[in-house]
């Protein structure tokens, strides 16, 4: 018998198709174009639904360079690929990432609502505010806003989504057919919204479904970020690399949502997940150990670029300290950027050193099957993680964690072997939030 624990671990199936790495594409059992098939993506969220996962995760961005990483250089838009997930499933949650810095409320608030309605209440919605500058070329723009802006308006522009989410209250459309009443005008209400970046009057034209709202997912780790996410999110995809930082994080994020006066436990905070699993721990070393001397130090460089938005380090010796890179605008992935400044200071590394720390990124993770699953239990219990967002990409990876992996965490309670619920925020333990309106009208009642 598996023991219960109060507290269960959440897994998400990030479907990144062939990759974000060097080697993954390479796989010969991967088809080369699972990331724009989607009978790739159905036949894995049925796997992951199958092996009771709560969620399948879709990251994205609007702006690639040639040197973009495999599975970004070509991929579906997610909303068009959820509702074609949400149609051949039936259980498992569907989040997609977009971002606030290139859309309206309006837009976004209609499509998550649409994609809730049509998965019958499994829809989430990451809110990233988007690293790469260039996006603003593929939108009419000279400029990226900056990053304090950027973080000021995707707050501004959630409560906007959500306002607009409560369009209609639940009993807003009697369809009374012999009475020839179609809708109860009372309970519609516009948002008539003005704020510092948004003018938006609403009503939406999408009622709730059951779970009430989609369920918002957020990343970013610097402080705005850190602050955006204890006042918005329902989970975070955690950018976080080792346990220490991790552990830090996690309370960190907490501690804030908490001086909100929220719910900590109503945050799911789950950093990605990419382990290397073999038979025995030595074979996974040897399997590490044999990707790093197959590297290609050129893309590694480009990929340490990126956080500087495709800042190019080929220019600079290899073997010299880390270059000064304090005259570059942090207005990309900033709070990874910082980290990566911050890691190469304190280590005294070179360029090279900090090309291939970046590389070993992810790499807690490795070991046999049991090995891997007693680190994930040290990161859930060690208040590191609530769960994790597994990069699923080369098939027998996948396998391994469902068939071996999963197993033990499950025997040792910390994964359910059932579904206990059929909307997203069933899965991760969160109450459906009254309408607005028809809260506001039982509290004046009350007060009368
Ligand atoms: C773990 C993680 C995942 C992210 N995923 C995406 C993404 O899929 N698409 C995107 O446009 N931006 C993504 N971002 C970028 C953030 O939304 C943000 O614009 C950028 O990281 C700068 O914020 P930060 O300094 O708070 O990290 C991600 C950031 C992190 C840390």
């Amino acid at each position: 018998m598996a023991k219960k624990t109060a507290r269960q671990l959440k897994l998400g199936a990030v479907l990144v198709g062939v990759g974000n790495d060097q080697f993954g594409w390479r796989d010969p059992d991967l088809p080369g174009d699972a990331s724009i098939d989607i009978n790739w993506f159905i036949k894995n969220a049925q796997l992951a639904e199958a092996s009771k996962f709560d969620f399948v995760f879709l990251v994205d961005s609007p702006f690639i360079t040639p040197d973009t990483t495999p599975h970004f250089l070509n991929r579906l838009e997610p909303l068009t690929l959820l509702s074609a997930l949400a149609v051949t499933t039936s259980k498992i949650g569907l989040i997609a990432t977009l971002t606030t810095s290139y859309w309206e409320p309006y837009n976004v608030a209609r499509q998550f609502a649409s994609l809730d309605n049509i998965s019958h209440g499994r829809a989430g919605w990451n809110v990233v505010t988007t690293g790469l500058e260039g996006a603003s070329r593929n939108y009419g723009r000279e400029e990226h806003f900056d990053h304090a802006v950027r973080y000021a308006r995707a707050h501004e522009f959630v409560q906007v989504v959500q306002g607009l989410w409560d369009s209609y209250e639940d009993d807003a459309f009697p369809r009374d057919k012999v009475a020839g009443v179609f809708l109860d005008k009372t309970k519609q209400h516009a948002l008539n919204h003005k704020g510092e970046f948004f003018s938006v009057a609403g009503p939406l034209a999408l009622s709730r479904s059951k779970q009430g709202q989609p369920v918002i997912f957020q990343a970013g780790i610097s402080e705005d970020g850190r602050n955006l996410g204890a006042h918005i999110a329902d989970g975070i995809y955690a950018g976080v690399d080792n346990f220490e930082d991790a552990q830090e994080y996690y309370a960190d994020v907490k501690a804030r949502a908490s001086a909100l006066g929220r719910d900590p436990d109503h945050i799911t905070i789950a950093p990605g997940l990419s382990p290397i699993i073999e038979d025995t721990d030595e074979a996974a070393r040897e399997r590490v150990e044999s990707r790093k001397e197959k590297l290609d130090l050129d893309k590694l460089l480009v990929q340490l670029g990126r956080a500087f938005n495709y800042h190019d380090f080929r220019k600079y010796p290899l073997d010299e300290p880390f270059p000064d890179v304090s005259h570059l605008s942090l207005n990309a992935y900033k709070g990874g950027a910082e980290r990566i400044v911050r890691r190469a200071r304190e280590g005294n590394l070179t360029l090279r050193q900090a090309a291939y720390r970046l590389a070993e990124r992810g790499s807690n993770f490795v070991g046999s099957p049991q090995t891997v699953a007693d680190e994930i239990e040290r990161w859930f219990v060690g208040r590191a993680a609530d769960g994790f967002n597994l990069h699923i990409s080369r098939p027998s990876d996948f396998a391994k964690f469902r068939e071996q992996v999963l197993p033990i965490l499950q025997a040792k309670g910390l994964f359910k072997t059932e579904y206990e619920h059929d909307t997203l925020r069933g899965h991760l333990g969160l109450p459906v939030p009254e309408n607005r309106w028809t809260l506001q009208a039982a509290q004046l009642q009350a007060a009368e």
